[in-house]
């Protein structure tokens, strides 16, 4: 197998590896490009797209689920890791893909799914057919029920997606998901889960990929015997873990990403782990980072903030001394595909953070200001990236593209919309297919009807209408991302504050010895405009400096 690997470009040596300060860019495959015209998105519209990325100036591509799927949490359902989705193309696109994208220099990290696999997946069928109590069952965690006759679920758990998390069978035992009723969990103390991993890891180690993002990282070891969450919080995205909650982020989990971290260290060049790890304390997520775990895992600390200095700020510190103290980078991301896109998040007139949690998102009521939520995505984009360690982007964000929160009911796919009994619309918003061109069945995203309906106006936002435009949000990307290549400062390193009025944040990086300026960015989030500093040059801004020696509200600067 390892012959089908392709040499990673440009890693560097582990101190400067692409993942310590690399922006990756998370393509969500349904919603990218689609090739071959049956409106969902495939291995071949990313492969046709990879252009794209390269001259966007991204270090690597993060593609979401694409294996086998009967598509019940669009792919977030695996029947089986070690092949690819028919839908999506053959084992051969992806090797493909990882090949071509090599050529262009980009790392590819792919999505792992560890905590549940699909109902459809052959081992959840050897389940169902084996007696209770069965080797078969092992694999996965099926408990009699309680009450008479076992009718009643085994624990008070309830499904993250709404509803009971346990499902009875027709034998009468009951199998636990903390998802989708199509998402049995598996049982991360039997053994033949453990190996099974570890041969997928290398499955998609052997042919080339550069690393794996891990779904739901902190779930894996629950508290073996399952009790009751009596006053423990339930929210995935609220959960305050610790060692001591019966699912989320137990210390036990640990242990399977020691092994992970084995594994991968068979393999050549620089790879890497990043965990998708909704834990609520900046300290308890540095435990997945230490130097025998995971290199990287998401700072939602920073996607949950508002629009405010001092929270911003807070946050900022929080994160750099807890992933600093065990000596890993910090990554920065405002949108993915679970969230409501920060262009809307910040639009937002009736608060300034929510849409993160369920119950929280926007909907077609929901008063916005578009235009100011756009003018802060910028503003925030510029920070983001101007912060120390790695940045992740989600599709689309370098369009401005808002959340599509007016889709038809009868569209909606999310399994949180039928699930909440058509309470919450669920996720379908941020993952509308891209725009590509200003007009076509689909705006270029492929020749059919795509999945989702895009809106009408969504010709106007397409990478060709803002493509060679100065003022579009695509080119401010482009440019973000050519000073942020081009300037040492930026990247992994120290960043230190520096005193700026109320409402605002500034401060400085330095560059390593010898290798360029310093540069300071300045960030206005008050609704004044603020003096800026003494600068030789204005680097780039987020938005018109109409003023000299002055930046606008909601607008950030980096001055050299
Ligand atoms: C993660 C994914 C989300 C999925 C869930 C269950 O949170 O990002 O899309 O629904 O895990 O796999
Ligand atoms: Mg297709």
């Amino acid at each position: 197998m390892t012959s089908l690997q392709t040499p990673p470009p440009d890693t560097g040596t582990a101190e400067h590896a692409w993942w310590r300060h690399g922006v990756i860019y998370q393509v969500y495959i349904r919603s990218f490009a689609d090739s071959d015209g049956d409106g969902i998105g495939d291995l071949g519209g990313i492969r046709s797209r990879l252009s794209y990325l390269r001259d966007l100036g991204v270090d690597a591509v993060w593609i979401t689920p694409f294996y086998p799927s009967p598509m019940a949490d669009g792919g977030y359902d695996v029947a089986d890791y070690r092949d690819i989705e028919p839908v999506f193309g053959t084992l051969g696109d992806a090797e493909a893909l990882v090949r071509e994208a090599h050529e262009l220099g980009l790392h590819v990290l792919i999505d792992i799914v560890p905590n549940h696999s699909s109902d459809q997946h052959e081992w959840f069928q050897a389940a169902l057919r084996a007696a209770p109590g069965s080797p078969e069952r092992e694999r996965y965690i099926f408990r009699p029920g309680r009450g008479p006759a076992g009718a009643l679920p085994p624990n008070d758990w309830e499904s993250v997606f709404g509803g009971p998390a346990w499902q009875r069978v027709a034998d009468g035992d009951w199998y636990l998901h903390l998802f989708a009723p199509q998402q049995p969990d598996f049982n991360w103390e039997n053994a033949e889960v453990v190996e099974d991993f570890h041969r997928t890891l290398r499955f998609w180690l052997d042919r080339g990929v550069d690393g794996f993002r891990i779904d739901v990282a902190n779930s894996l070891k629950k508290d073996r015997a399952l009790p009751d969450l009596g006053d423990f919080d339930q929210d995935l995205l609220e959960a305050h873990s610790g060692p001591h909650h019966p699912i989320w982020d137990r210390d036990a989990v640990h242990e399977v990403y020691r092994g992970w971290r084995l594994v991968l260290e068979e393999y050549d060049g620089e790879r890497a782990f990043v965990a998708e790890a909704w834990v609520r304390d900046a300290e308890r997520l540095a435990l997945y980072v230490r130097p025998d775990e995971l290199h990287t895992a998401f700072n939602f600390d920073y996607l949950r903030a508002a629009w405010d200095a001092e929270e911003l700020r807070a946050t900022i510190d929080s994160c750099l001394a807890t992933t600093g103290a065990v000596g890993a980078p910090t990554t920065w991301v405002l949108s993915n595909h679970d969230v409501t896109r920060h262009a809307t998040r910040y639009a937002r007139l009736d608060s300034t953070a929510g849409g993160v949690g369920e119950g929280e998102r926007a909907g077609p009521d929901t008063p916005l200001d578009l235009e100011l939520g756009l003018r802060r995505a910028r503003a925030a984009a510029l920070l983001t990236l101007a912060l120390p360690g790695s940045a992740y982007l989600y599709q689309g964000e370098e369009l401005g593209l808002p959340e599509v929160l007016d889709l038809p009911e009868d569209v909606l796919q999310d399994p949180i919309w039928a699930r909440s009994g058509h309470r919450e619309r669920g996720r379908d918003g941020c993952r509308v297919p891209l725009p590509w061109s200003t007009d076509g069945p689909s705006l270029g995203f492929g020749t059919g009807k795509a999945w989702l309906p895009q809106p009408a106006d969504w010709g106007s936002r397409s990478v060709a209408a803002q493509q060679d435009d100065p003022g579009s949000t695509l080119e401010l990307y482009r440019a973000a991302l050519a000073v942020r290549r081009g300037t040492p400062a930026f990247g992994e390193g120290p960043m230190s504050w520096i005193d700026s009025p109320a409402g605002t944040l500034a401060f400085e990086r330095q560059p390593p010895e010898g290798a360029g300026s310093r540069v300071v960015c300045l960030v206005n989030l008050s609704d004044r405009p603020v003096p800026l500093p003494a600068y030789d040059v204005v680097l780039l801004a987020s938005g018109p400096l109409d003023h000299p020696g002055t930046l606008p509200p909601d607008t950030t600067v980096w001055l050299r």
